[in-house]
């Protein structure tokens, strides 16, 4: 019988081997169904299309936990060499979610095994289409969160050698939201800008103004940036359009200011297109919260990580979004990352993750549960 290291190498190569991207991960549930059923562990029935949730419940009094793993891959052409690189064309598990998957699979199966020892129940979420940023709402329209009193999450880091673990309380990861801004003005002959308005130079106020937002109006100690990302009008070099359109993503890291970008952009937008004789029509439309990682459970996994002879190191904020939030505006949460061996960072061909850290990790996300 081959050990549970030699397992979870065997299952992160096929999951790696076999990346689907968000909503399309059938292949991916199929195959930790297997693995968690041949294991003997429990599966909760719940309504889902792709994406699964494996629960253990312990033998004694507790809290009901949960733990989110990730499961979808990215549209990025493969570029590592490995031997089990991406049989599928153009898709690669380039955020290191195959190592998440291989991660919740390991801790539902040592947990199913140390039962007697666990406290509480824990649900082993196996979340589709998180790059698509609503798999985590797809989750909470089911009943699988009822009950359940924090949430931990886990990264790959590649900023990180294998046996190192970013932990930090506070934000670690931004509200990542997007604008559309159309503005509407009055076409006419490219020669004669006089017979119409054009909405070019609007735009163009507009791009410039809209960055006095994050420099002049959010506190210069709060991470917050804004991106303008496409910019579109026109058709020709001699006819002046109709309408030119802005569209791009804000990020922030606290409440208020998230609140304050989307004003202020609202009333820049709408005032400037007045002062150059347009109309602008203003799309705001919300993403995920910030990531904010609990004090009372960053000090358990701070503890736990320490026990287990991992190295501690401050977690780096990201200006990057992830879905973890939408669980965490009811309940506690705590978002982890492991270091996977320095090397590209995630979403490039090259990323990768060093495969020793398979059973360090898994026992470090058991033992945070059956730990008190
Ligand atoms: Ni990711």
């Amino acid at each position: 019988m081959n050990s549970l290291e030699e397992n979870l190498r065997e299952y992160f190569e096929w999951f790696h081997r076999h990346p689907e991207l968000s909503y399309e991960e059938y292949g991916t549930t199929k195959r930790i169904r297997e693995i968690l059923e041949e294991a003997g562990v429990e599966i909760l029935p719940c309504n889902l299309e792709t994406g699964l949730v494996a629960i253990v419940r312990g033998e004694k009094e507790g809290p009901v936990q949960a733990l989110r793993c990730d499961i979808d891959a990215l549209p990025v052409r493969e570029e590592t060499n490995l031997s089990y690189a991406s049989e599928f064309e153009g898709k690669m598990h380039a955020c290191g979610h195959d190592f998440h998957i291989t991660a919740g699979i390991g801790c539902a199966i040592l947990l199913t095994k140390r039962k007697s020892e666990l406290a509480g129940t824990v649900k082993i979420i196996f979340q589709p289409a998180e790059e698509s940023s609503v798999g985590a709402l797809k989750i909470m329209e089911t009943d699988v969160m009822n009950g359940v009193e924090r949430i931990w999450g886990l990264h790959a880091d590649p900023t990180n050698e294998t046996g190192y673990v970013g932990i930090r309380e506070g934000y670690v990861a931004a509200a990542a939201d997007r604008f559309l801004v159309t503005i509407a003005g009055m076409g006419c002959h490219g020669a004669h800008p006089d017979h119409g308005v054009d909405p070019i130079p609007a735009a163009a106020a507009m791009v410039q103004a809209f960055q006095t937002i994050i420099t002049r109006n959010v506190d210069a100690f709060h991470p917050a940036l804004l991106s303008v990302t496409r910019i579109e009008a026109g058709q020709t070099w001699n006819v002046i359009p109709e309408t030119a359109e802005l569209e791009g993503t804000v990020r922030t890291m606290n409440r208020e200011d998230r609140a304050l970008a989307e004003r202020r952009m609202r009333e820049i937008a709408q005032s400037t297109a007045q002062a150059y004789g347009a109309t602008a029509q203003f799309q705001w439309f919300p993403g995920s919260p910030a990531v904010y990682n609990d004090g009372e459970m960053v000090n358990h996994a701070v503890r736990t990580a320490q026990k287990q002879k991992l190295q501690v190191v401050p977690e780096e904020s990201s200006m990057g979004g992830d879905d973890f939030s939408f669980y965490e505006e009811n309940i506690p949460g705590c978002y982890i990352k492991i270091g996977t061996g320095i090397g590209p960072t995630i979403h490039q061909p090259g990323f990768r993750v060093d495969e020793r850290v398979l059973l360090p990790a898994v026992e470090f996300l058991t033992v945070l549960f059956t730990d008190k």
